[in-house]
């Protein structure tokens, strides 16, 4: 396909997905790139290939992807718009992907001023190392594993602001899961302190990204099935104030402490939120 076509082919989806906002179930095979608001839900997708992905936005939260052999790269998800540092809860339910291929489960944002384009990557099914030759910046220990921190750029490329050089941050689980409690403010603190600022929050999604090969993921973002405690509707966890209990035998309240404090263990029945 050639530039015009792709552009042409972007200009009809993106009248197309005004339409299908009003659906409730939105399967659409063939298209390049859509967005927009699902249940409350900011959503995105784009695929350079679109007839070889499709993106289904589900009942509230949910969203799946299908992806057949070899398919170009492609990103989509549901999320906020902007994003926070607010924690989430995210269960695929569904993660398989063939393994001649490249694909991610990541909590996936940008920032303007400085504009960068971030992840937290819980699963990383890779016949390519996206980190390959980029030197660590530091680690972070969140959520039952060590993340490693690193930073790349990229040159006049696509982004929020249109074509734009910017920062990528990365934060790579080395312990992959494909659901649980990812503690965004872990992140963005650690990378704050090795000169990985963000600045103002643009879009934050759960996102599935792929590149080559086939698979299928259905995303969950919230308490189903049996989601953490204190789980607001949007999917967002309220985290525990200083001072607050966090943990403890017993205890089935949120166990994220507020930004700059931690979870402390104070004896066998109660744990607390200090900084
Ligand atoms: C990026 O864009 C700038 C401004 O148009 C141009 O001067 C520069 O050569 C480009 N760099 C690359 C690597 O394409």
């Amino acid at each position: 396909m050639n530039f015009l076509s792709c552009l042409l082919v972007f200009l009809a989806t993106a009248a197309a997905a005004a339409v299908s906002d009003l659906l409730k179930h939105d399967a659409r095979s063939g298209t390049a790139s859509i967005s927009g608001t699902n249940f409350g839900y900011y959503y995105t997708f784009s695929a350079e290939d679109g007839d070889a992905v499709t993106y289904t936005n589900l009942d509230d939260s949910d969203y799946s992807i299908q992806w057949k052999e070899n398919s170009g790269y492609f990103i989509g998800g549901k999320g906020w718009n902007p994003g926070s540092a607010e924690s989430v809860f995210s269960t695929p339910q569904v993660f398989i992907a063939s393994p001649d291929g490249t694909s991610s489960s990541s909590i996936y944002g940008w920032s303007t001023d400085p504009l960068v384009e971030y992840r937290i990557v819980e699963s990383l099914a890779s016949a390519i190392d996206p980190v390959l030759g980029l030197t660590l910046q530091g680690t972070v220990n969140s959520d039952g594993s060590v993340y490693n921190i690193y930073k790349s750029q990229r040159v006049n490329a696509t982004s929020i602001m249109g074509t734009s050089t910017f920062s990528q941050y990365w934060s790579i689980r080395q312990s992959a899961r494909t659901n649980g409690f990812v503690t965004i403010a872990n992140h963005f603190n650690a990378w704050a302190t090795v000169g990985m600022p963000l600045g103002e929050l643009g879009y934050q999604i759960v996102a599935t990204e792929g590149h080559g090969g086939s698979g299928s993921v259905e995303v969950y973002i919230g308490s189903k099935p049996a989601g953490p405690p204190t789980q607001l509707t949007s999917g967002r966890v309220q985290c525990v104030a200083e001072y607050g209990q966090c943990g403890g035998q017993g205890y089935t309240g949120a166990t994220c402490c507020v930004t700059d404090t931690t979870c402390v263990v104070s004896n066998q029945f109660f744990s607390h939120c200090m900084a």
